[in-house]
């Protein structure tokens, strides 16, 4: 058979600390009128002062293994993080995760801003399209607002923390994953950067520890490659835009999202928001919106995903998944024992492997 590299169990988490437009507007000059009409968020999930980004990824993996059981994670071969937020430069995020789950595996961190968890799916299909690895824990876990300045409204208002955890691993064509579309355009590192451990930029601009963003730039980066990567995503597959079931975007902006919806000629009920809920959580975004959509039964087995992402790099990633292929049954929605009669549904409901199958992991979440 072909081999080729797909998801097959997916979990996440979002931290039950939540802040609204307006708490945010009770300490800085915002308003909800604003954020909303501007962004389309209304609230995000901010992770406890004690609270890191090993934790929620190991949230996350709790919540794959609760939903597809022990045997999801048994084999994991290789463990990537994804995050631009590790606890710290070395050891490795991905290293406790491979401990934590006592997992028999090589680990490492990928930082590729808010395209990561992209990028980390990537390396996964080539590690496992290669047969280097068999099974991939492929993480995007992120504590962005531990980089927020707070008394910087511009920024402050946009981003939350969260996790999503995948196993990615053979999968029987058509299933899969098609060739990802991966870019990257240092010159527009003045506009968007965070966590300086140098001193300046090759131009001289000074480095911050906090996040800087000219969001305007960025706005319009955006924009124009989320056209682009999609559309490039899309012919790499072997597709037009008609072909695509669902469009699972990284969730910065509504505004963004719904210029690119257009663009691709998308009716509304093929693209996933979930920014309104969790602000932009950079790497965790699209599994976040991928668990959403499976919560509410919107992705079914072999349904064409696009997926794209941007971000600080400026960088950015896309590619078509097409849903489906894993080797265990659904545990549709599965929270407790009581939910194993669904091993015995059909094939039908087997057959959308996971499709009520993910989800936030969190109780303040919708
Ligand atoms: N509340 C109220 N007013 C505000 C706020 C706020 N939170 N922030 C800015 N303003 C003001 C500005 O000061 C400005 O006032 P002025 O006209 O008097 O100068 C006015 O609102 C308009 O500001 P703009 O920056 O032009 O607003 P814009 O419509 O561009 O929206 C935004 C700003 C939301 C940041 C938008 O540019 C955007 O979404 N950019 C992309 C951000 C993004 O996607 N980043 C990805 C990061 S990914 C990663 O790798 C971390």
């Amino acid at each position: 058979m072909e081999r080729r590299a797909g998801i097959t169990a997916l979990g996440t988490y979002a931290p039950a600390n939540i802040v609204t437009n307006d708490d945010l507007a009770a300490r800085m000059d915002t308003s909800d009128e604003w954020i909303r009409t501007r962004t389309g968020i209304r609230r995000r999930h901010v992770a406890a002062d004690d609270e890191f980004t090993s934790d929620m990824a190991f949230r996350a993996v709790e919540d794959l293994v609760r939903r597809y059981g022990e045997e999801a994670l048994a084999g994991t071969d290789l463990v990537i993080v994804a995050t631009n937020t590790p606890d710290a430069l070395f050891p490795a995020t991905a290293a406790l995760v491979q401990e934590r789950f006592g997992l028999s595996a090589g680990a490492f961190d990928l930082l590729a801003a808010c395209p990561g968890w992209l990028y980390a799916l990537s390396a996964a299909k080539a590690y496992v399209e290669s047969g280097q690895a068999r099974k991939v824990l492929a993480i995007g876990s992120e504590a962005l607002t531990k980089l927020v300045d707070w008394n910087d409204r511009s920024t402050a208002v946009l981003f939350g923390d969260g996790a999503g955890a995948t196993i990615v691993e053979q999968v029987e064509a058509p299933y899969g994953l098609a060739p990802m579309v991966l870019g990257a355009d240092g010159s527009g590192a003045p506009h968007l950067h965070a966590g300086a451990v140098g001193r300046c930029l090759p131009n001289g601009e000074p480095l911050t520890d906090k996040v800087h963003m000219n969001g305007r730039e960025v706005f319009k980066f955006a924009v124009r490659v989320m056209d682009t990567a999609t559309l490039e995503a899309i012919e790499k597959a072997g597709l037009t835009p008609d072909d695509i079931e669902l469009f699972v975007p990284h969730q910065a902006n509504f505004r963004i999202i719904d210029a690119a919806r257009q663009r691709l000629g998308l009716s509304e009920d093929r693209v996933v928001v979930t920014v309104d809920e969790y602000g932009n959580n950079s790497t965790a975004s699209i599994p976040l919106a991928l668990a959403h959509a499976l919560d509410e039964g919107r992705i079914r087995d072999g349904d064409r995903l696009l997926l794209v992402a941007f971000g600080g790099g400026l960088s950015w990633a896309a590619g078509v998944l097409t849903w489906g292929g894993g080797r265990y049954p659904a545990r549709a929605g599965a929270r407790d024992a009581s939910d194993d009669a669904s091993d015995d549904a059909s094939d039908d409901a087997a057959g959308r492997a996971g499709t009520a199958g993910a989800g936030t992991g969190s109780e303040g979440s919708s």
